[in-house]
């Protein structure tokens, strides 16, 4: 990685493949801001599933989604989503209800294109705002979001280490469940870019995994 070089690193995975503690541990390390666009979607479907009950009239997800209005506000290193001038609370995104219908919500595509435009305008705000780049995680950064992405990592852990993940932080998410139906849908699936460097962290801490990746840059790779 040249120096002074603004750089973009895609780090995508299955539900609780640690995506989160090494995008966030990266983007201290290196000064990158870090997007979670997990939780891009988790909050149209937030959002979707309060105005469900109150809607009136047209109920098409093209309405639901001509009312929607995304910004974005910088908390520290991390852009967080405002949606419709609020950013909703992490315990009302990963609540069970949100985890049963993201993947639903997150396999159509007018919703994906939205996302996507939004996505793609945020390595100019980590650029205004003095970062060195950006970390962006999800399923389809490196495959769909940012094809010629500087780096790409492809995050995996055994099925029972992912489990015990989500249980050790008290939540409710069937995770294979979700994986399925996120690897089989027609627009940008969960997949590992050809290019992507895969790292199956199940027998490693979160450390060992940031300094693999550390080391991975500092050989050389995406300069
Ligand atoms: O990373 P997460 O588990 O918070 O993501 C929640 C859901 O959002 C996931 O099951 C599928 C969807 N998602 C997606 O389709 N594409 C992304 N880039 C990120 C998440």
């Amino acid at each position: 990685m040249s120096e002074n070089k603004f750089f973009v690193i895609a780090v995508d995975g299955g539900a609780a493949s640690g995506k989160s503690t090494t995008s966030r541990a990266l983007a201290e390390r290196l000064n990158l801001l870090h997007v979670d666009t997990g939780t891009h979607y988790r909050a149209l479907t937030l959002l979707f599933l309060n105005l469900r009950g109150k809607q009136t009239g047209d109920n098409s997800i093209a309405d639901f989604l001509g009312k929607i209005e995304l910004e974005t506000s910088l908390s520290g290193r991390a852009a967080l989503l405002k949606i419709n001038g609020r950013v909703p609370a992490d315990g009302e995104l990963r609540s069970p209800e949100v985890n049963a219908m993201v993947s639903h919500l997150a396999a159509m595509p007018k919703l994906r294109e939205l996302l996507k435009s939004y996505q793609r305008s945020l390595p100019e705000i980590a650029r205004q705002n003095g970062f060195a780049g950006l970390v962006m995680e999800g399923r389809d950064i490196g495959t769909v979001i940012f094809p010629n992405a500087d780096l790409k990592f492809f995050l995996q852990a055994d099925v029972k280490t992912r489990v015990k993940r989500r249980a050790d932080e008290g939540l409710q998410d069937s995770i294979a469940k979700r994986d399925k139906i996120d690897s089989s849908r027609k627009t940008a699936p969960l997949a590992c870019a050809e290019d992507a460097e895969i790292i199956d962290n199940s027998d490693l801490t979160p450390e060992e995994v940031v300094d693999r990746i550390c080391a991975f840059i500092e050989n050389g790779a995406g300069s």
